[in-house]
């Protein structure tokens, strides 16, 4: 058996990329690393990679995580600038025993030494992005922290073996150096290939409160299923979150185990994610709470073009 599950839409293009490689008794690792890859060199996705929004400096600092679900190795980048494929950085910093979460010029540093490929993240469209939610947040006083979603992906190999690994651009408009859950093991990823893995994504202020992906994790551990443990993690921390703060941020979860079972919950009614199972081929769905059950619902193709076409409309300045 093996599975892969990623957060949103946006990592169905990436999954097909990785579905040969598993299909073929390839890795989780690779798996996750080349799905995670796509999604960051995609321009027209706005908060992964290149074309990633910028935060209120008009600069695009970038967060990654990988975490080997077996060996338990961690590696992570956080307000990294000017690298293609902030996963891929992540990713070596796991074979390591300690300097596994580099920032900012750290990670920079680290990553030219070992020849990562360079590039200027910011894109024609992400200025256009950044300058008309400048406009929009002067005429008429709306938050610029919204619109984000991280592609956080999980998956299990033929050899049992679990991975988690995340990419973002993080919120948009956010403060220089801001870092949230993305790359941070526990709240944005975790993984252990005796349970399962799981990869949160929302607002990072708020997932890190729970440190959902351990939570869900540690919850299939003591026997829930992938969907039990997502719903429980993001339900409980959605109520306590309103109780005591009045308010509660995005949440969305993703899971998988070692039988490939996957479950996936979120507080939000326009939460998507992707995944596919040595039985069931890469299908993207919506999902919704009912009661205390998320239903999933397939999406259909006019669905999947529609994101893609609102994704890479024409943009103009306003
Ligand atoms: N979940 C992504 C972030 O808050 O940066």
């Amino acid at each position: 058996m093996w599975g892969i599950i990623a957060t949103w839409r946006m990592a169905k293009e990436g999954i097909d990329k990785s579905v040969p490689i598993l299909e073929k008794g390839g890795t989780a690792a690779d798996a996750v690393e080349e799905a995670i890859k796509y999604v960051e060199d995609f321009p027209f996705y706005k908060s992964v990679g290149y074309g990633g929004l910028p935060n209120e400096e008009m600069e695009v600092e970038l967060d990654a995580a990988f975490m080997d679900g077996a060996s338990l190795s961690i590696g992570a980048v956080a307000a990294i600038k000017d690298f293609a494929n902030p996963i891929s950085i992540a990713r070596s910093l796991s074979k390591y025993t300690v300097n596994n979460m580099l920032v900012g010029a750290g990670a920079e540093k680290y990553a030219r030494k070992q020849g990562f490929e360079r590039k200027n993240m910011l894109t024609d469209r992400a200025k256009i992005h950044y300058r008309n939610r400048v406009k929009e947040t002067q005429e008429m006083d709306i938050s610029p922290y919204s619109g984000h979603d991280t592609v956080g992906m999980v998956s299990v190999d033929s050899s049992g073996h679990l991975v988690a690994g995340t990419s973002t651009s993080g919120l948009f408009m956010k403060k220089a150096g801001r870092v949230g859950d993305s790359p941070i093991i526990g709240s944005g990823l975790y993984a252990d290939s005796s349970i399962g893995a799981a990869s949160a994504t929302g607002l990072g202020e708020d997932l890190m409160k729970g440190v959902v992906s351990y939570e869900v994790v540690r919850l299939m551990g003591t026997g829930m299923s992938p969907q039990e443990a997502c719903e429980k993690v993001t339900f409980d921390l959605d109520k306590k979150l309103i109780e005591r703060r009045g308010i509660a941020g995005d949440i969305s979860i993703v899971a998988i185990n070692t039988d490939g079972d996957w479950g996936a919950a979120a507080n939000i009614d326009t939460f998507s994610f992707s995944v596919a199972t040595a039985t069931q081929k890469n299908t993207v769905y919506t999902t919704k709470r009912v009661g205390n059950k998320m239903v999933h619902e397939e999406a259909s193709q006019e669905w999947l073009e529609d994101y893609l076409t609102e994704r890479m409309k024409p943009l103009e300045e306003k």
